[in-house]
């Protein structure tokens, strides 16, 4: 979604936000745009489309200054154009913002507005903030105070960053809800304001989260930190871990080809820390879960959204198998809205790559009116999804830059793995055998994935062949059942191919009408307890006349009779097969998308972090 980036130093702001605003590329957006306070003036440069196409303009009609702010846009109000892109510059000309967010009362506040004789440039709701920046400014106050007074009367939730030519020493920034993170970067003399870490990393790893209702004054020097009612807060300052060159692409073709190969190591950082083979233990420690209050759930209910919902619904069955604990699964936008049965004694938790998605986070503060202890799964350190919860498991996989996520759901398959094992372990329902028995499996993680990412060759000869097709149906069950719905959002979302997912002892009871030869069948069918099932429907679907693509565990002779073609995975404990089973399923997206010649890191109307409803 929109991305943010703010600057202030005694640098050049321009290359410094354009160089932020192409690290956050990969959220998805449809128009940016670039204002620095220059010689005491706003210049303002903005344009459709690519960031590349504001790069040109700014080429073509070059803007410096030592502050400045910038955004890429995702469109809620008004369509992508430059006029409707931010930076949003109010009537005087000596404010200027960029917003994150829905200003959800903006009609009431622009007729308000208008009625007072402002004239509004462009359709969106953003620019009532300005006009009401602008509004508070003419009263004599600071712009701080302006910003503050503006901020009570908007509705909504918001990240937003200001800056005045009057006043041009500093920058203002506030979060109000979840729509974005606002992160304050750190430097020597200079300081940095994103709405995403990968931004600003490059300088700085010394950064502070803002929390909901709170807001910056950022100078060359600090930031100072206050509620939107002006009470201090003490600056806590992380310091990042990511290492910048995680963000880069390297020899890779695209983003999402880098990631699916980063997986070789990001399974091991899964485990490392975590697992301690010796003493057969499980250490979670950031989930700050102890015996007594592992001991006190009655249920688990994981809520998440797309990609990161499909691994809820593996955890389901992992929890359920070794925690015996009941799990349910739901999709954060239905669970916030359903009115769910949570107690004090149920755990919810949610599993987010970016930690700021509108609908998980909401799922989260439900469930946290509802007294229910809030567990989060997030890669994105220092998210709101990782900071509101009571305790948390970070992905440790890195920045993810590819829309499509990949390296982000394997990483909490095995997340969710450990987290089985550790509550059983806690709730002292585990034996020891068991235990024993579980751990020694993670053992085979990274050489099996290994072997997965070796077969790309083979799953390219797949994709060239059925690049054409038009439709596809992804079955699958058991454990493997949501891989199925997983391989299929993969596909659709960068390949633009209608792909569908069903559990396949559903096939039978519609889906089977439409399999003929041009609807090819992709089936998950690993040696697993439910792989004699899976051999019957398969059986059923190839009776139909359609082509059969199977995943299928090495050595399986009958899966090599059937399928017209096989993605071989390695044979693994049962309760892992996702992990190996999800990979030929990326890459087959993927090199079907690359072959189309698609976008495959920016597919269409897609963002990599969904920060509204
Ligand atoms: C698909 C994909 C999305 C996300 C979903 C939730 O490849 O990436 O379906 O999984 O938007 O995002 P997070 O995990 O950031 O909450």
């Amino acid at each position: 979604m929109c991305g943010i980036v703010g600057y202030i130093g005694e640098k050049n702001a321009t290359p410094i936000i354009l160089g932020g605003l192409k690290k956050l590329e990969y959220r998805g957006y449809d128009s940016a745009g670039i204002a620095v306070i220059e010689e005491g003036n706003i210049e303002l440069r903005r344009d459709v489309g690519k960031l590349v196409n504001l790069e040109k303009l700014v080429e073509q009609q070059p803007l410096s200054g030592k502050i400045g702010i910038g955004h890429t846009r995702w469109a809620t109000h008004g369509a992508p154009s430059a006029k409707n892109a931010h930076p949003h510059i109010g009537e005087t000309g000596d404010v200027v913002i960029v917003h994150n967010g829905i200003v959800e009362n903006y009609l009431e506040l622009k007729e308000e507005l208008e009625a007072e004789g402002a004239h509004f440039n462009s359709e969106t709701d953003t620019e009532t903030i300005v006009h009401l920046i602008e509004r508070n400014l003419g009263s004599g106050v600071s712009l701080e105070k302006a910003v503050r007074l503006s901020l009570q009367r908007i509705k909504g939730a918001h990240g937003i960053v200001v800056i005045s030519s009057k006043e041009p020493d500093k920058i203002i920034a506030a979060r109000i809800g979840n729509a974005g993170g606002v992160v304050i970067g750190y430097g020597e003399g200079e300081m940095f304001v994103a709405s995403d870490i990968p931004a600003i990393l490059e300088y700085t790893r010394r950064m502070s989260f803002l929390e909901s209702q709170q807001m910056a004054v950022v100078t060359r020097e600090n930031a100072t930190i206050t509620t939107l009612d002006g009470k201090a807060v003490p600056a806590k300052i992380d310091t990042i871990a990511w290492d910048p060159v995680a963000a880069v692409k390297g020899n890779y073709r695209h983003f999402m080809q880098k990631e699916i190969h980063e997986q070789a190591r990001s399974l091991i950082d899964t485990l490392t820390g975590r697992v301690d083979f010796e003493n057969n233990r499980i250490n979670l420690m950031n989930l700050n879960l102890d015996a007594e209050k592992a001991r006190k759930f009655n249920k688990v209910i994981i809520t998440a959204c797309g990609t990161a919902y499909h691994a809820g619904l593996v955890g389901k069955t992992m929890i359920e198998t070794i925690a015996r604990i009941p799990t349910e699964v739901d999709i954060a936008s239905e669970f916030r809205y359903r009115d769910p049965l949570v107690d004090e004694n149920t755990c919810v938790l949610t599993i987010s790559q970016s930690g700021e998605t509108a609908d998980t986070l909401a799922a989260m503060e439900e469930a946290r009116n509802k007294k229910a202890m809030v567990f989060s799964i997030v890669n994105a350190i220092g998210s709101q999804a990782m900071r509101v919860a009571d305790g948390y498991i970070s992905m440790q996989v890195g920045p993810e830059i590819g829309v499509a996520s990949t390296k982000a759901f394997t990483a909490p398959l095995v997340d969710l793995y450990l987290f089985a094992i550790y509550l059983a372990d806690l709730r002292g329902t585990l034996s020891e055998e068991e235990r024993y028995r579980s751990i020694y499996d993670l053992r085979v993680i990274p050489d099996l994935a290994g072997k997965c990412l070796k077969r790309e060759d083979a799953v390219r000869e797949v994709a060239e062949k059925i690049k054409d097709i038009h439709n596809i149906l992804y079955l699958g069950r058991g454990i493997n059942m949501p891989i199925a719905y997983e391989g299929a959002l993969k596909l659709k979302e960068i390949s633009y191919i209608h792909a569908e997912a069903y559990p396949a002892g559903e096939m039978k009871h519609g889906p089977i009408a439409l399999i003929d030869q041009d609807m090819p069948v992709l089936a998950i069918m690993p040696k697993d307890q439910w792989y004699e099932k899976m051999l019957s429907q398969v059986e059923q679907a190839k009776a139909r006349g359609g082509i059969l693509i199977l995943v299928a565990t090495d050595g399986d002779e009958r899966a090599g009779e059937l399928g017209d073609d096989v993605l071989w995975i390695p044979e693994a404990p049962w309760m892992l097969t996702p992990v190996f089973a999800t990979i030929p399923l990326q890459m087959l997206a993927y090199h079907i998308a690359a072959i189309r010649g698609l976008d495959v890191d920016q597919p269409r109307n897609l963002a990599k972090s969904v920060t509204v409803e």
